[in-house]
């Protein structure tokens, strides 16, 4: 039985930074920002979003009555979770109007997480073809104000729809992965920004997905040429090209050209968000399945990466009539709908997050957008609402 992605939909909040000016500001070439790295724009997080806010706002562009009544799990894979003990998923479960009788759960493992989930969904739905899963995958990345990963941040979230029958993809059977602890990028429990060996990281990162290249050719017997095309965690949009260049020379030239092509569909909304750790990959595919030259039954690579590490490369395959099944949302317009604000703006709203649980304090959520908001701290208790 087909089981596979059935729903997509992207949500970021509405301001953005202008990596130019980001570069300016910091004495850097802008063309290390929008070339050396590959980030055009970032978006900029308001203390009225979170992982919550941006979760729900992501599935509520999917789901339909259908949905909700068959929907048996809620898995949310997030590393910028808003509580220690509490999952993102129970909250989120209240604010979609999902039924109580369901699993709710949040999953951790870096930028990984979503994969994770993605596959518990297929797994249990292939158990339980009349149901379905939600899978959410959001975060923020922040790193800190003048660091070398402050370019590289961003934010969204992901929802997912795991179904039988799927509208857009199904999840084949071929994944191959791998684990090791590596000190690439970790967050302390009482930091609110990533620590990084950015350089670590990104070899990490390409030496996962050259060993799982192989392993995955070794047990599949797929070549380079059976791909029409591939998605990458893409934490900053030159990783996928550092990735991807490692096997270029096992496809002829024609093949290169395509695929190179295809690499830049599918960074087209990665490069003016930045990275959405859980999210990044799925905002990679869903980039590359609306930007993307793609036709019905051919196969796209996945490629998860999780900073800690660890990493997963499966296969999807296009089912007829998914690029209708995407055709709903359109991101290019959203992105372009974010207000800009200045560099001294984008400072002072980084400065402006509630993380303080102890004192009863209202966020800045604006009146009147019809999206889920983080209003504030009551009690400790975080209060969320559609305004
Ligand atoms: P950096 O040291 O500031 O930059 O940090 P650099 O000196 O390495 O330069 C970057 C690139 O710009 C280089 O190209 C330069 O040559 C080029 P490369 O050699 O890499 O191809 N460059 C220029 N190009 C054009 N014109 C110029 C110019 N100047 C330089 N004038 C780094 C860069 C990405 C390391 C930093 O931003 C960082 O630490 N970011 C965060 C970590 C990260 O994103 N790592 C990626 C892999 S790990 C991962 O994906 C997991 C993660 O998502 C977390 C999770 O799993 O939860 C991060």
């Amino acid at each position: 039985m087909a089981v596979g992605i059935d729903k997509l939909g992207f949500y970021t909040p509405s301001l953005a930074l202008d990596l130019v000016e980001l570069a300016k500001a910091r004495g850097d070439e802008p063309d290390k920002y929008t070339i050396g790295i590959g980030q055009s724009v970032q978006t900029v997080v308001p203390n009225y979003e979170d992982v919550v806010t941006m979760g729900v706002n992501a599935a509520k562009e999917i789901l339909t009555e259908d949905d909700l009544a068959k929907i048996e799990m809620l898995i949310f894979a997030t590393e910028s979770g808003i509580d220690n003990s509490k999952s993102a998923a129970v909250f989120a479960q209240e604010l979609l109007g999902l039924s109580p009788f369901i699993r709710t759960i949040e999953m951790k493992q870096a930028c990984y997480a979503g994969t994770y989930g993605l596959m518990q969904a297929k797994d249990f739905v292939t158990l339980h073809p009349d149901k379905k899963v939600l899978v959410i995958a959001g975060d923020i990345a922040r790193y800190g104000l003048k660091t070398p990963g402050e370019v590289t941040q961003g934010a969204g979230a992901i929802a997912m729809v795991v179904s039988a029958d799927p509208a857009i993809a199904t999840i084949n059977d071929d994944s191959v992965y791998m684990s090791r602890d590596v000190a690439d990028f970790w967050r302390p429990v009482d930091s609110t920004t990533a620590l990084v060996d950015g350089h670590l990281s990104t070899d990490v990162y390409k030496e996962m997905f050259l060993t799982l290249w192989q392993r995955y050719q070794e047990q599949t017997g797929h070549e380079l040429a059976d791909f029409a095309g591939f998605a990458f965690h893409l934490p900053y949009t030159k990783m996928g090209k550092k990735a991807l260049d490692q096997i270029m020379d096992q496809a002829d030239n024609q093949q290169q050209a395509f695929l190179r092509e295809q690499l830049t569909a599918s960074q087209v909304y990665n490069r003016q968000v930045g990275n959405l750790y859980t999210g990044s990959v799925y905002l990679a595919l869903l980039s590359l399945l609306q930007q993307g030259q793609l036709t019905d039954g051919q196969r796209l690579g996945v490629f998860s990466y999780g900073s800690g590490a660890e990493a997963e490369l499966f296969s999807l395959e296009l089912v007829p009539g998914f690029d209708k099944a995407v055709a709903g949302q359109d991101v290019l317009a959203q992105l372009a709908q974010r207000q800009n604000v200045s560099v001294a703006e984008y400072e002072a709203i980084f400065q402006s997050q509630l993380f303080d649980s102890s004192k009863n304090q209202e966020s800045d959520a604006p009146d009147g957008t019809g999206l889920c908001q983080f209003v504030g701290w009551q009690d400790g208790q975080r209060r969320y609402r559609f305004s």
